[in-house]
């Protein structure tokens, strides 16, 4: 049965040893392995959105909803992350560095929910949530997710610049406004 307080606990004990990665991944597995659990523990997502539920130097720990039709340009995150998907579904674009520069898309992989995936501190990424409702999943990075100066490429143009943070919340926003009104 997942447990907020005691995943965010067995997170920060596993973030110090040597397999940290593969031991959050196990953690992030076992979690989303229970879908109903999590949503009871943290909430049927309502909006677009991203929850800290812990932050330190060395872990981040999000709840993560991306918007109905939310498409998020590629960025990077220069920490290792793990993500497990609690409901929904979420379309990852794998990039590499072009010669000459912008950006070369080298593969694609859908998750679903109860799927995890470990992501390499130098991994290119965007990300689609291909429903029309929200797609919530737990990401746990191996640093402070706030604090790690990081690119995003233009969707464009596949120009790369530094990362910011406004324009991801407008992305959230903006998704949000597709949700049907509360009643
Ligand atoms: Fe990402």
């Amino acid at each position: 049965m997942f447990d907020k307080e005691r995943f965010i606990e067995e997170c920060k004990a596993a973030v110090g040893r040597k397999d940290a990665q593969a031991a959050i991944r196990e953690l992030v597995a076992r979690a989303v392995s229970d879908p109903k659990a999590v949503l009871r523990a943290l909430g049927e997502p309502k909006r677009a959105g991203v929850e800290t539920l812990y932050k330190a130097d060395d872990l981040t720990i999000l709840n993560l909803c991306w918007g109905p039709g939310m498409v998020f340009k590629p960025h990077d995150h220069r920490i290792w992350a793990v993500i497990g998907i609690y409901g929904g579904r979420e379309d990852n674009t794998f990039f590499r560095r072009a010669d000459g520069g912008g950006l070369k898309r080298h593969g694609v992989k859908e998750l679903n929910e109860k799927d995890t995936i470990p992501l390499g501190a130098a991994i290119i990424h965007a990300v689609t949530n291909p429903l029309d409702r929200i797609t919530g999943g737990i990401h746990v990075y191996g640093g402070d997710f706030f604090a790690t100066p990081r690119s995003e490429w233009d969707p464009k143009t596949l120009k790369e610049q530094p990362y910011d943070v406004a324009d991801t919340i407008r992305a959230f926003e903006a998704s949000n406004s597709r949700l049907a009104p509360a009643r």
